[in-house]
């Protein structure tokens, strides 16, 4: 792949305000250079060091072994348990008493929990889950809403050793079902259903219409969370609260070798077939560890929400395992963002006193369009650092959430990482990084990522090419479960000795990372390369659009056109004169060559149920074919019915 043209320019620089660096974890920029430095030349002694922060059962002989490249292994020889490491050691460290988790259901009820509470209950529940036959190595499916009860389902498998195969609660039976036969799950854990806009989202029915005909699935363990009724098939499946009763809550959590399977986690390739991937304990553990404690700088003080839900891995790693591991009171909440007003997040960060908010580019976008009206009704003076995670951030949206959520005070993390990494991979620290909107700056420690050509050569500045990480790092995933070739194919093969992320990316002439997309959404028009995100980016800084999704068509002379799918604020008027515009307004934000062929205005874009504009659908639409390809992950049909009826 020649160069992709960068074309994107931001020169806004925000460094952290003073205050915070001089109380933050780390402080200057000297300390993160100097730690990244032996992290990088030094990695035996660096991640030895921060592994034995935490408390392992038994010690680990050797750091890294990288000889049967791609496969590495970590901390080897050692043992440990990742609920022992959540919990256990803050029953005897002076946290027994604080509070774990917040959880807020969407109909407002609470509920709190302590670390004692919260091991009381992991332990109960592992024993259920033993007394039901589920043991080490066994693979559990959890399905569930966003209730506490789900993350002690994924700490009650570790504690037994079983790996978790956390489902996303939006996901279909049929979806469902396609992971438990990959993963070969024989247990089921769910609830009668979950609140979402102000209706029951009905679980138990998926996990039954995912699971017929599946004899090796031996146990549903159901969580009573709405009451809905619920078909039973006396022998599986088990009520959760039943299981329980009268059940130990203590429960020794079960020695795990470093490089023992934690869990798997699903997620997309650019083929049809979801990739399980593969994530083992201690390596996972660690770089959850220690990113939640520098990236969010938690203190004992903080209380920290991450908006995911603990079916992405955003919550695997930063509300549970992370988290957790620091000792921090987590908020965790059940309902959708805008319900029952949308307002709601920031009645939540108030009412919670959230200090650290970690959420995504997409719902700081809906928050915009929404208006400032509704977080201005809210007290966000405890809010100390904000994140955001899942896409690039357009410099707008990032200006945005700087100004009306974070009162220009709170610095912002933009973390770039994946599903495949564990954990984060690019971001600024709080208290060292000047800023830059849209740039997801600096490598975290231990990440030796360069931009890479397919020849392996490094681009130089402001050269867009392949970002790739040259070391293994402890958290990255160790394989795609059942298809060792895969895993070779996907992440080894563009680049000799390196892994490639998929993503496109450009450093500047500061050594800024800037991550311009999926390298499968660059455009090509007249031999000029462009960055779907880019023009998107430039569309959406103009005021009247609210958010858009480029896309390539096709196109007999220039061999790619740019197709805009465009939503903008309700009193604006579609017509020609608009067209104009913003055809002007990104040929100066750009370039004319940037300029869409084509727009089309649409009240809604489709999206994943994680929030990600399905562009691969946008690309079929705009080619004017019908999409082939697995459409399991949208979130409202009606909107690809509508981009469909627009074509006629
Ligand atoms: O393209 C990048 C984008 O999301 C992809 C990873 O998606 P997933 O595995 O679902 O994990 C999302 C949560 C970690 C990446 O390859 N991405 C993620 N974070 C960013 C991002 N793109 C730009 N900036 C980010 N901060």
């Amino acid at each position: 792949m020649s160069e992709i043209e960068s074309v994107l320019k931001e020169t806004r620089v925000f460094p952290p305000p003073p205050g915070f660096s001089e109380l933050a974890r780390i402080g200057s920029e000297e300390e993160y250079h100097d730690l990244y430095r032996q992290s990088i030349e030094e990695p035996d002694l660096f991640w030895g060091r921060v592994a034995r922060e935490l408390p392992w059962i038994e010690d680990f002989h050797t750091v890294l072994d990288w000889s049967d490249k791609p496969f590495a292994r970590w901390f080897l020889g050692g043992k440990l348990n990742a609920s022992a490491i959540c919990l256990d050691q803050h029953l005897t460290n002076g946290r027994a008493d604080k509070t774990a988790i917040r959880w807020e259901g969407e109909p407002g009820d609470l509920q709190t929990f302590t670390y004692a509470e919260l091991h009381q209950s992991v332990c109960r529940f592992a024993n259920a889950l033993k007394a039901r036959g589920v043991k080490k190595g066994d693979r559990v499916a959890i399905y569930m809403p966003m209730i506490p009860e789900l993350t002690m389902a994924v700490l009650a498998c570790a504690r037994i050793g079983a790996a978790h195969s956390v489902v996303f609660g939006g996901f279909s039976a049929q979806a469902l079902r396609d992971r438990i036969e990959d993963g070969g799950c024989t247990a089921v854990i769910t609830a009668d259903g979950g609140w979402r806009r102000g209706k029951v989202l009905e679980l138990k029915k998926e996990v039954d219409a995912g699971i017929e005909g599946l004899d090796d699935v031996h146990t549903v363990m159901v969580v009573q969370r709405t009451e809905n009724e619920v078909a039973w098939r006396d022998g599986r499946d088990v009520w959760y609260h039943e299981a329980i009763e009268g059940v130990s809550d203590e429960c020794a959590p079960e020695p795990m070798d470093s490089e023992d399977l934690l869990f798997l986690l699903y997620t997309s390739g650019s083929t049809g077939k979801p990739k399980g991937i593969v994530h083992t304990t201690g390596g996972y553990m660690v770089g959850a560890y220690l990113s939640s404690r520098y990236v969010f700088d938690l203190r004992e003080d903080d209380v920290y929400w991450c908006t995911a839900d603990v079916g992405w891995i955003t919550g695997h790693s930063y509300i549970v395992y992370g988290p957790l591991a620091n000792g921090a009171t987590i908020v965790m909440y059940e309902g959708a963002p805008t319900t029952p007003h949308p307002g709601r997040f920031w009645e939540l960060c108030e009412k919670h006193g959230v200090t650290v908010f970690y959420t995504a580019p997409t719902a700081i976008r809906t928050f915009m369009r929404l208006g400032e009206e509704h977080p201005a009704r809210h007290d966000l003076s405890s809010l100390r650092l904000l994140g955001t995670v899942g896409e690039a951030i357009n410099p707008e949206a990032w200006m945005w959430y700087r100004r009306v959520i974070g009162g220009d005070r709170c610095p912002i993390v933009d973390t770039w990482w994946q599903t495949e990494t564990g954990g984060i991979m690019l971001t600024p620290l709080p208290g060292v990084t000047p800023t830059k909107p849209g740039s997801a700056t600096w490598p975290f420690f231990g990440v030796d990522v360069a931009i890479l050509d397919e020849n392996g050569v490094e681009e130089g500045p402001n050269q867009g090419g392949l970002l790739c990480i040259r070391k293994p790092w402890p958290s990255m995933l160790r394989g795609i479960w059942g298809d060792e070739q895969r895993f070779k194919d996907v992440y080894w093969s563009d680049v000799e000795g390196c892994y490639f992320a998929g993503d496109g990316a450009r450093r500047d002439e500061d050594g800024y990372f800037w991550i311009m997309g999926r390298v499968d959404d660059v455009i090509n028009v007249s031999g000029h390369r462009l960055s779907t995100m880019e023009v998107e980016s430039a569309l959406v800084s103009h005021e009247k659009v609210c958010e858009s999704a480029v896309v390539a068509r096709p196109d007999e002379i220039t061999g790619q056109a740019i197709c805009a799918f465009i939503t903008v604020g309700q009193e604006v008027e579609v017509d020609d004169s608009l067209r104009t515009e913003l055809a002007e307004h990104v040929a100066k934000e750009i370039g004319k060559l940037a300029r869409p062929s084509e727009m089309r205005f649409t009240d809604a874009l489709p999206k994943t149920r994680s929030g990600k504009i399905m562009r691969r659908l946008l690309r079929d639409v705009a080619a004017g074919i019908e999409s082939a390809g697995d459409t399991s992950t949208i979130e409202d049909y009606s909107v690809l019915a509508k981009l469909r009826g627009h074509e006629d």
